[in-house]
């Protein structure tokens, strides 16, 4: 499916830490993704112009998103209340690995040497949407905070409008006291 979902805001991912997101991938199957901050770039006195500056804050998106669970084991970097993270790195809960937040590699504990499948999105005027063809957007939070799926059901099916209420008796049932 091509097209893109917004999903939050860079302000958001950065006050929150890490943004999480259920998605449904190609084979049908749930999924969880996670946004955080990527502060890789130290904006020190390179670019002169302020407005500059800004339009480069902006377009370097300053957020990645990774499939929310860690190399080693089936283990969520996001266990539902923000990933834990330090310097710049997700820490994994189980074995304290750290990846990488803006690579998403890890050099270090158990998952050593890998890097966490990445999700493509885009950022534009602040906002952050999901592009990658691979992934739908299915609700904010975890997997669990969907409830049961397709709990979408709304009154559709009242077809016949019949919305006055005249399955009364219309008698002169009238009890006043
Ligand atoms: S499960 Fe993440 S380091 Fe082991």
């Amino acid at each position: 499916m091509t097209g893109r979902t917004r999903l939050t805001t860079t302000e958001t991912v950065r006050d929150e830490r890490s943004w999480l997101f259920t998605v449904r991938d190609q084979y049908d199957e749930l999924d969880e993704v996670i946004l955080v901050p990527c502060e890789e770039r130290e904006v020190g006195e390179a670019t002169a112009d302020s407005a500059d500056r800004q339009a480069a804050d902006s377009a370097d998106s300053g957020v990645e998103a990774w499939v929310n669970r860690c190399t080693h084991e089936a283990q969520r970097l996001d266990r539902g209340f923000g990933a834990a993270m330090r310097d710049g790195q997700i820490i994994c809960p189980k074995h304290g690995s750290m990846f990488d937040a803006c690579s998403g590699y890890c050099d270090n504990g158990d998952a050593a040497d890998t890097t966490l499948p990445a999700v493509e999105i885009a950022v534009e005027d602040g906002a952050v949407y999901l592009t990658d063809d691979g992934y739908e957007f299915v609700h904010e939070g975890s997997i669990e905070d969907g409830g049961a799926e397709g709990g979408e059901n709304g009154a559709g099916d009242a077809d016949e409008s019949q919305d006055d209420d005249d399955d009364m008796p219309s008698s002169t049932s009238h009890i006043g006291f």
